[in-house]
């Protein structure tokens, strides 16, 4: 057994002027010694280490360090092996073994590979070379040796020494089968949200329209048969109901304006690209902001919850852009690529950072890109902010259509 002696060190020397102090040249010493106990740990020249201290010298045996390392991967509720950068299991606890549903002796020594799918086996084996450098992550399906099929994430850190000659890997796997569940409970009930507030909108606007609307409508006939019915000399009369009608003129117009932004009747009956047109030509006239809309001339129809999502995605990016962006220029673009329908929203104004925009910092609850990014996903699409300061924003949202639904016609 080979020993290394560790002193620790004493109070710091001080230095007089001109002349050094007569404690360096023991310092020097005990930081050599030190050093030297180090480099010898780290090559394995030693398995014990004596560290003199105030109540003597204590002895610490590298072997009582590695039983405490093992007692504490052995309680861990996560797989923990090392690897060879071939991906041969040097070692493992039980708990991977009981995650792969083997006796631990027929896991260690055999390849990690078998607990993967064949299409995930490439994936692993890069991330393996990449991780002797680096370390990475990656989430997959482990598959047991009954064959069940267990959701993960493997996390890989290079354990070996810089300069050894056989790269040894670190590998701690977490069962994700909860956190999965948690997952898909909620992506579920925000998908359920978002078909009950579509719901919700779409009865209100109805209700905006046949009982307000009309009702503005009927008050509107009887304010012009009044009117009439004036006699010829009740001129201050008369101006007082003009002043009313264009008053409830500007109401309809409000009611329909507000039952329009809930749910355009034009998108059930008309579909997506008139509708888009109109909220195109709103916000232009609105902001005078101008808005080029690409892309498609005419367009089928798509599912009612495709057209739904779109529409609002750009509802949402135009809010954006007028509230934020001080754009000069909105492009928009709708178009088919292969079996996808894209809209792409670009703006030419001040752009943001995606990981760091200021709403985040600030803890605010924005929910603008969350609600389009979860409508995206409701159908099945993936949705990407582009954006830098300075640089503009795009916000593109991509979504896969059934072939059978495909008609678009190109410009
Ligand atoms: N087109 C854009 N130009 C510049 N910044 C933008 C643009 N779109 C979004 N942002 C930035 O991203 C942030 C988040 O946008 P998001 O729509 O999620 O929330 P919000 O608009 O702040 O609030 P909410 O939409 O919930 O009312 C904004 O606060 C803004 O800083
Ligand atoms: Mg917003």
């Amino acid at each position: 057994m080979k020993t290394a002696r560790h002193q620790p060190s004493t109070r710091p020397a001080r230095a007089t002027a001109g002349r050094p102090p007569p404690e360096l040249a023991g310092l020097r010493a005990r930081l050599a010694d030190a050093e030297e106990t180090l480099r010898a740990i780290r090559t394995g020249e030693v398995d014990t280490v004596m560290v003199a201290g105030k109540a003597g010298s204590q002895v610490f045996t590298l072997n009582g360090a590695e039983h405490a390392y093992r007692v504490l991967i052995e309680s861990m509720n996560e797989g923990a092996l090392t690897l060879t950068a071939d991906a041969v299991i040097l070692y493992t606890n039980q708990c991977f073994a009981r995650m792969v549903q083997l006796p631990l002796q027929q896991v260690i020594s055999g390849s990690f590979c078998r607990f993967l799918s064949a299409a995930d086996q490439p994936a692993v084996q890069r991330l393996l070379k990449r991780a002797a450098k680096s370390g990475s992550k990656i989430r997959l399906l482990l598959r047991a040796g009954n064959g069940a099929q267990l959701p993960v994430l493997i996390s890989i850190r290079p354990l070996t020494t810089p300069g050894a000659r056989n790269a040894t890997l670190g590998m701690v796997v977490t069962d994700m089968t909860e956190a999965r569940r948690s997952e898909e409970r909620l992506r579920a009930l925000s998908h359920r949200l978002v078909d009950v507030q579509e719901t919700e909108r779409r009865r209100v606007a109805v209700e905006l329209h046949e009982n307000i609307s009309q009702l503005t409508y009927a008050i509107l006939m009887r304010c012009d048969t009044l009117a009439r019915k004036l006699p010829t000399g009740a001129h201050a009369s008369r101006a007082e109901l003009l002043k009313l009608r264009g008053l409830l003129d500007q109401a309809t117009e409000e009611v329909r304006r507000i039952a329009q932004d809930l749910r355009p009747s034009a998108l059930d009956d008309l579909g997506l690209l008139p509708v888009l047109r109109r909220a195109c030509e709103l916000f232009a006239q609105r902001t005078s902001v101008r808005v080029n809309l690409k892309g498609v001339r005419s367009i089928a129809r798509l599912p009612a919850a495709v057209e739904t999502a779109l529409y609002r995605i750009l509802q949402e990016t135009l809010r954006n852009v007028e509230e934020h962006a001080r754009a000069r220029h909105v492009t928009v673009c709708l178009r088919q690529l292969g079996h996808l329908v894209q809209l792409a929203v670009t703006d030419d104004g001040i752009g943001f950072d995606p990981n760091t925009h200021p709403a985040r910092q600030k803890g605010k609850g924005s929910l603008g890109l969350l609600g389009m990014r979860e409508r995206t996903t409701s159908v099945g699409g993936a949705l990407e902010v582009k954006s830098a300061p300075g640089r503009g924003t795009t916000i593109r949202a991509q979504i896969p259509l059934d072939p059978g639904t495909l008609a678009l016609a190109h410009s």
